[in-house]
């Protein structure tokens, strides 16, 4: 067991439901994992899986239905004065469109400069100023940058505001949801070792949301899958891609093109069919069942519980037993 210093995030049978008209949308339905201090946790799964809300909520952006979530031993959707200043410091969001979550009336110095203000970082304007032209070179931008507009910023560059913007209060841990899904090919490798660049600097720990596993593989220590609200599997980043066990995990990976010709060609590929079913009340059972290749009786009746198959390596499948 780790020692409790160790841990950055523990989560444990987190809910996170919404009543809708319909019935009651189960977004996130008892999931547990822990990030250690220092660590990447890429959280994948297609979109509509629950990622975002499981994010919001592991942050305290979002009220819980039931479970628990502890920030360094604290429980975060209990904090309150004090506590819950240091809190929104500590623990930062770097968001998928930072067109939508940077406020396009102001320049980008006092987007950056905002935080610093509220957590009383700087003596004064002067000084505020001095630090947020070291962290517009910390991202690979200039100082020039700070005049600007949101949007007379590329993409990119809007990202690394965003990034430069959360760093500003000199954070704990960082959710990154989905930072580099809006980008550019070519820009995401960017802003992914940037990140990783970020992180060793400063000691950083993050949790990672991507809807695909391409680059989660690069910034993650270990990769969560998440599936209509629950995790299915959870293993080392390397384990997971030398040895996927969930039919589910199995059927993203065979998306991802291998730039070995030879290599593509023997792979079979799995190909995920039908639509991911509605989170609303949702029935009995394996919530993957619906699409998946070796779905018996039993996955009908019994949900398969998160169990470790080798060290570390934990799946929720009936069809998978220990290596
Ligand atoms: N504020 C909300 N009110 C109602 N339903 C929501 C809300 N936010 C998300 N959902 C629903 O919860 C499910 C998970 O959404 P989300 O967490 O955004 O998934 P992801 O980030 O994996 O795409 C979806 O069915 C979505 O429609
Ligand atoms: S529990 Fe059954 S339906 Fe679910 S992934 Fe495993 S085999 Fe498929
Ligand atoms: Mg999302």
């Amino acid at each position: 067991m780790l020692e409790q210093s160790e841990l950055a995030l523990e989560v444990s049978h987190l809910k996170k439901y919404f009543r809708m008209k319909g019935g009651t949308l189960k977004a996130v339905d008892d999931v547990s994992f822990s990030i250690r201090r220092g660590e990447t946790l890429g959280l994948v799964g297609e979109s509509g899986c629950g990622k975002t809300t499981c994010g919001r909520t592991c942050v305290g952006l979002y009220d819980k239905t039931g479970g628990q979530v502890l920030y360094r031993g604290k429980d975060v959707h209990q904090l309150r004065g004090k506590a819950r200043k240091a809190f929104t410091k500590q623990v930062q969001t770097i968001f998928q469109d930072p067109y939508a979550s940077l406020d396009p009336r102001l320049r980008v110095e006092e987007i950056i400069a905002e935080g610093m203000r509220n957590h009383h970082i700087g003596a004064g304007p002067k000084e505020r100023r001095e630090l947020v032209y070291a962290l517009l070179e910390q991202v690979g931008l200039r100082r020039e940058h700070a005049s600007r507009y949101i949007h007379e910023c590329s993409g990119g560059q809007r990202q690394r505001i965003g990034i430069a913007r959360a760093l500003a209060v000199d954070p704990e841990f960082v959710m990154c949801d989905e930072p580099i899904s809006a980008l550019d090919v070519s820009i995401q490798a960017q802003i992914v070792n940037l990140l990783i660049r970020l992180q060793k600097e400063r000691g950083l720990t993050y949790l990672f949301i991507a809807h695909d596993l391409s680059m989660v593989k690069h910034i993650s220590d270990r990769v969560a899958v998440m599936y209509l609200g629950t995790l299915v599997e959870l293993t080392s980043s390397s384990e997971l891609y030398a040895h996927p066990a969930h039919p589910y995990t199995r059927a993203l990976l065979s998306a991802i093109p291998i730039p070995n010709p030879r290599v593509e060609e023997q792979r079979r590929r799995t190909v995920l069919e039908g639509e991911v079913p509605s989170p609303i009340d949702p029935p009995p059972g394996c919530r993957f069942r619906s699409r998946c290749p070796y779905a018996s009786e039993r996955c009908a009746q019994e949900m398969p519980p998160l169990q470790e198959v080798s060290p570390g390596h934990l799946v929720a499948c009936h069809a998978v037993s220990g290596r």
